[in-house]
């Protein structure tokens, strides 16, 4: 009991653009009981994102930002994360990149999700990159975000094994199996710290 005292799960938001699955498990994860944070935002910069039905599911606040202007996009942002205290952000399958004055503001506070072992193959298509280049192994990373696209210090990684029938749709289905089980992982080493 003494050990709970002061303690405060920390504030998390989690930027998304399509499915959600890595929010949906992050969630269900901040649910648990030893857990040191909770989802208390999701942004999303897309409209029709899948994922954003998870805010209302789990009674999270949500923004839909329109991203033509990514200045004001950012500052709209930035003001939500403000208000709300938020402490550390996780992308999660979010498709803009963050400009490098936001990303200041949140100096090793954002984290990103990466479907391929970093530093091979940043950016997309990560999947078909390694099958074309008749990888072994694949797998997922997450890392701290910086000014460069995918290159901030990794946190944790897990490898996946390509097979010789391997499709791009076969082998995103075991990453993201994967993922799942990598993000929070990655969180756990990242709170203690934080
Ligand atoms: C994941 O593979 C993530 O690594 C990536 O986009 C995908 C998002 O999946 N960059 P989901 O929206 O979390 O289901």
């Amino acid at each position: 009991m003494a050990k709970l005292i002061g303690f405060k799960k920390k504030n998390i938001a989690v930027f998304i653009s399509g499915t959600g699955s890595n929010l949906k498990n992050l969630i269900k994860h901040s649910f648990k009981k030893n857990s040191k944070f909770k989802i208390i935002y999701i942004i999303s910069d897309n409209f029709n994102a899948k994922g954003l039905k998870y805010a209302k599911k789990y009674m999270i606040k949500k923004k839909i930002i329109n991203y033509k202007n990514i200045k004001l996009a950012e500052n709209k942002i930035l003001i939500e994360m403000k208000k709300n205290e938020i402490e550390l952000i996780c992308l999660a399958g979010f498709m803009k990149i963050l400009s490098n004055s936001f990303i200041k503001r949140f100096r090793g506070k954002i984290l990103n999700i990466h479907p391929s072992l970093l530093p091979k193959y940043k950016g997309l298509n990560t999947h078909q990159r390694a099958i074309n280049n008749k990888d072994k192994f694949s797998g997922c990373t997450v890392h701290y975000v910086n000014s460069k696209l995918d290159a901030g210090k990794i946190i944790i990684q897990k490898k996946v094994r390509i097979f010789k029938n391997d499709t791009n749709e076969k082998l995103a289905k075991r990453i993201l199996k994967q993922e799942h089980y990598l993000y929070p992982k990655a969180l756990k080493k990242v709170l203690i710290n934080l």
